[in-house]
């Protein structure tokens, strides 16, 4: 038998009820994602993009279908446990950033590890790690507002990597971003996946889903076809 890819989903649903109304976001969702690739999921408004995110995020459980994460079903496990793979296994950027506006660079990267107990002194040294590691080393102090979009998109790719997840996910990271800072970050995501970190990115931007290697389009909350990205 061949070795599990990181991420299988197969047949995945997921109806959303409000009421008496249901709405199948996803139907049936299939996808394999192996370690080290950078995946583009496009597709248009309500196709279910964000959705299949918070799924592969362990934000949201699926209706119906399997999510199988290393190998191990993520179906059985409780709210306490999903959180506990979410912390270790999955970074999170999200288009508005979300960070604290009263921390400092540093302290919002911290708070993962904070999360994580992990020693103060530690983590410090990983913040501020990361924080270079994204090209951000001269602005740890500062706090969200005396940062720019770009720096403050990137503050928030520092606190997804600061547990050294195995997947990086983002839902349309450069949607509040200029042309030129969108490409720095996006530019940014591939330094960091030749590096050896696993990439998704969601967006509904084909110019952004090409710096990809793999585009995986999403219609209707089923995958609908895949092609090849620009990346080498
Ligand atoms: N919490 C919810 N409750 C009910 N319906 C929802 C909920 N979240 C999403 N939906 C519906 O599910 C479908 C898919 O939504 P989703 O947010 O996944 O789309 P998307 O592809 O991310 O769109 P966008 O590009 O606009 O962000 C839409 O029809 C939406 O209205
Ligand atoms: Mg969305």
């Amino acid at each position: 038998m061949s070795e599990a890819p990181l991420i299988r989903l197969r047949g995945v649903s997921r109806v959303y009820r409000t009421g008496s109304v249901e709405v199948a976001a996803l139907q049936g969702v299939d996808l394999d994602v192996e370690a080290g690739e950078f995946v583009a999921i496009v597709g248009p408004s309500g196709s279910g993009k964000s959705t299949l995110l918070h799924i592969l995020g362990c934000l949201d459980r699926p209706t119906a279908g399997q999510y199988l994460l290393k190998g191990r079903p993520v179906d059985g496990l409780s709210d306490d446990e999903l959180a506990v793979v979410r912390n270790r296994e999955l970074g999170f950027v999200f288009q508005s950033f979300n960070l604290l506006p009263r921390m400092s660079a540093l302290r919002n990267v911290e708070q993962p590890l904070i999360y994580a107990r992990v020693p103060a002194a530690e983590r410090r040294r990983r913040a501020a790690e990361a924080l270079e590691r994204v090209g951000l080393g001269h602005r740890l102090h500062h706090r969200p507002n005396e940062l720019s979009g770009g720096e403050r998109q990137r503050v928030a790719v520092a606190r997804a990597l600061v547990n050294n997840p195995s997947v990086l996910l983002a839902d349309e990271p450069t949607g509040n971003l200029d042309t030129r800072t969108g490409r720095d970050i996006l530019a940014l995501f591939r330094q960091l996946n030749e590096a050896g970190v696993t990439v998704i990115l969601i967006t509904h931007d084909l110019e952004v889903a090409a710096e990809a290697r793999r585009i995986v389009e999403i219609r209707d909350g089923r995958i609908v076809g895949e092609r090849r990205g620009d990346a080498p």
